[in-house]
């Protein structure tokens, strides 16, 4: 089978595509046939070697990279009973779905409903299931609920945006252009505006009557956190979810404190995925959504093994405006 691999951590060089054996599923496992990879900003992040040292996602070289993906199955391991041969699944955070083999633990596995494209699963699942956990265990989007989505337009920010508005939050949203601004409008942002060197924290004010929001969902890390503080009512919470700007290393709980009593938190998706009846509950809902038309996802591009390169380099220059698939067998 064809697979992208590494052997160690840099940028898009590090990535060697090769012809692998087809994995055998040992047991608890399942063998997927790929259809469709999803292509995410963790898949650089893998190259780069952010997770060397994590104990969260201990993925380690040499490894396939990928870790989201839509196929049938195609082999199961010892002790798998909930899924048979020809099964349409999908799964996420299990590496190796650049390739057109995947071995993945069946607790992780969730079934793709009749009527759902393998290709929309796929885009689904890791963006679908944080989106799902940050609005509905962070957020706790209802009426009455403020919330400030950063990067709106991207994967994860698309569904936030339209998650809070079904469910009947007020969501302002921020994105580095205005083109990218009237996609958050569209999603059903009750506003939408640019960074503007953190002036993003005023405007938020602003439209609170100075208040506030009482949640501010941050994926961007050193250049907007702390002004996301600002943004942010007295005793709300910020939800630091990705650095895809850089970290911020040197933070003082003292300026939580004089920011309004703040809550910060830092969540991974894996914590909030550790059980098979959390990981169907999540899925089910996000698959319904999508079946019922209150959601939906861009695809912004389907790209090959030859071409997946591209695709990295659309995401790292902020060109992508929703999610990239990997077109496999
Ligand atoms: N904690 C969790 O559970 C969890 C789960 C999934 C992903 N994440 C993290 O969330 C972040 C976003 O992931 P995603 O998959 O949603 O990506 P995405 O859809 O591709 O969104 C990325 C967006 O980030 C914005 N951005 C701001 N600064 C950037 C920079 N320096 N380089 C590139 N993009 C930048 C861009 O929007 P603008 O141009 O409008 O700024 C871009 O569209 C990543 O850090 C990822 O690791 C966290």
């Amino acid at each position: 089978m064809r697979a992208i691999q590494i052997d160690r951590y840099g940028g898009p060089e590090v990535m060697i595509r090769r012809d692998l054996p087809i994995p055998r599923p040992g047991p608890g496992e399942v063998l997927i046939r790929l259809a469709w990879s999803g292509i995410n900003f963790m898949d650089i992040h893998t190259c780069q070697g952010k997770y060397a040292g994590s104990r969260t996602y201990p993925v380690r070289v040499p490894t396939t990279i990928g870790m989201e993906g839509a196929g049938t199955v195609a082999a199961l391991g010892d002790g798998v009973t909930e899924f048979q041969l020809g099964d349409r699944v999908a799964y996420c955070l299990s590496w190796g779905s650049y390739a057109d083999y995947a071995i993945v633990a069946a607790w992780r596995v969730v079934p793709v409903p009749e009527a759902m494209s393998l290709d929309l699963a796929a885009a689904a699942m890791f963006h679908g299931l944080t989106a799902h956990y940050l609005a509905h265990d962070l957020g706790q989007f209802g009426p009455g609920v403020t919330a400030l989505v950063h990067s709106a337009s991207g994967g994860i920010g698309q569904l936030l945006v339209q998650l809070g508005a079904r469910l009947g939050a007020t969501i302002y949203a921020t994105t580095s252009s205005e083109a990218k601004a009237e996609v958050a409008r569209q999603r059903g942002a009750a506003a939408a505006f640019l960074y503007d060197e953190g002036r993003f924290a005023d405007r938020t004010r602003e439209l609170t009557g100075g208040r506030g929001v009482d949640v501010v969902f941050d994926p961007i890390g050193r250049p907007t956190l702390r002004d996301s503080l600002r943004a942010a009512r007295t005793k709300g919470l910020i939800v630091s979810f990705g650095s895809v700007g850089g970290s911020v290393k040197d933070l003082d709980p003292i300026e939580l404190g004089e920011a309004g009593s703040l809550f910060l938190t830092r969540p991974r998706l894996a914590d909030h995925l550790d059980d098979a009846a959390t990981i169907r509950r999540r899925a089910a809902e996000i698959f319904a959504a999508l079946l019922d038309g209150s959601l939906s996802i861009a695809i912004a591009g389907r790209y090959t093994l030859d071409d997946v390169e591209q695709a990295h380099a659309a995401l790292e220059d902020r060109r992508m405006i929703g999610k990239p698939l990997l077109q496999l067998s």
